[in-house]
């Protein structure tokens, strides 16, 4: 910028220059120094406008406001040059490594369902899905139950309607939707479906009152329970590991005959027993069983030409041995601290 012809003003020139050579700190105080509103050098300039005779006065005020502007500019362009250089020069280090910031995680159930599901999926399973609130007949009548069962007792099981009619009431376990998948359609029939179910139980360490289920269905012309036992061992290897020990152990439920539950090697202690398998060196994984020829013919599915198998097991639980949690109510209270720490097992 050219001298301005006043010499208060032209005093401040080699300042203009030297802003360019600043560092951070000295910018700052250069800026309050030339602009700044109280003791600024330009601000006491055009303090003295008054004193001046009524000609000049338009002719200084302009001086003032292009010298202002040039060291506005100045100091712009000096801050920004600033910003982009090494970080020992000051303002910004834009190669910083940001903060991290967790952003959340799939909750270990999910995680669980999800890498259970996709196991099937590879063995050539479809997912199906059903609703949360049922009728006695599809949870209960349809699946073989008699009819004064004890699991139908208001005790075990949350109704919503007590009126007349066929009562309703939150499913207490996914097997109904294995008649609605028979019912949909002809066999053969390869499905697990997910689900909430909900019972009428205290939280405890393996209690909750709504949890997850994955049921299994898979129904043709001559399947047997070397079937099941085969398919079901595969994949209790292929989600643990392949050398982890499994045993059938045989069990009761209405909808199936025979009827079994799959137990694996505690994975805690394999084998030697400890608190979390009771000292018994197993836990216990899932229930299964051959499809009842009566749950079948519900169905309208032939008997006689068609048999299968299915299973039934909680997510919940089996999270609990993967993750070695000694509680399943941990999993539910939206502890950030838990969620935080199993997340970061999980990605280990
Ligand atoms: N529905 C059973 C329950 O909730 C679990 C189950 C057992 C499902 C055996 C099945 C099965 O499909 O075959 O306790």
């Amino acid at each position: 910028m050219h001298p301005t012809g006043y010499p208060a003003l032209d005093a401040l020139l080699p300042r203009l220059d030297a802003v360019a050579g600043l560092d951070a700190h000295a910018l700052e105080a250069e800026r309050i120094a030339v602009l700044g509103r109280k003791q600024g050098a330009l601000t006491a300039a055009m303090k003295t406008l008054a004193t001046l005779p009524i000609e000049e006065r338009k002719r200084f005020g302009a001086e003032v406001n292009r010298l202002k502007e040039a060291f506005e500019s100045a100091l712009a362009a000096r801050g920004a040059a600033l910003a982009t250089q090494h970080p020992a020069s000051g303002i910004q280090d834009l190669s910083m490594p940001g903060r991290g910031r967790w952003i959340g995680a799939l909750h270990p159930i999910t995680r669980v369902m999800d890498e259970l599901i996709g196991i099937f999926r590879e063995l050539g399973f479809a997912v199906a899905v059903g609703p949360e609130a049922e009728t006695e007949w599809y949870n209960f009548g349809a699946l073989n139950f008699p009819a004064d069962h004890p699991a139908m007792d208001m005790h075990d099981t949350l109704y919503l309607s007590q009126g007349p009619g066929e009562k309703v009431l939150l499913r207490t376990h996914t097997s109904p939707v294995q008649i609605r998948v028979m019912q949909a359609g002809p066999p053969p029939y390869r499905v697990v479906i997910p689900g909430m179910v909900y019972r009428n139980d205290t939280a405890d360490a393996s209690h909750t009152p709504a949890f997850l289920q994955l049921e299994g269905l898979a129904v043709d012309e001559g399947i047997g329970f070397v079937d099941l036992k085969a398919t079901l061992t595969h994949f209790a290897h292929r989600f643990f590991s392949p050398t982890t020990k499994v045993r059938f152990r045989p069990s009761y439920f209405p909808f199936t005959e025979p009827s079994a539950e799959l137990d694996v090697e505690c994975q805690l202690c394999h084998g030697g027993g400890c608190p979390v398998c009771k000292q018994t060196g197993w836990m216990e994984l899932l229930g299964c069983g051959m499809v009842h020829p009566a749950v079948l013919t519900n169905c309208g599915v032939d008997a006689e030409k068609y048999t299968g198998w299915a299973f039934g097991l909680g997510p919940g639980r089996t999270a609990l041995q993967r993750y070695d949690i000694p509680d399943l109510r941990l999993l539910s209270t939206a502890d950030m601290r838990v969620l935080r720490q199993l997340a970061g097992q999980a990605d280990a």
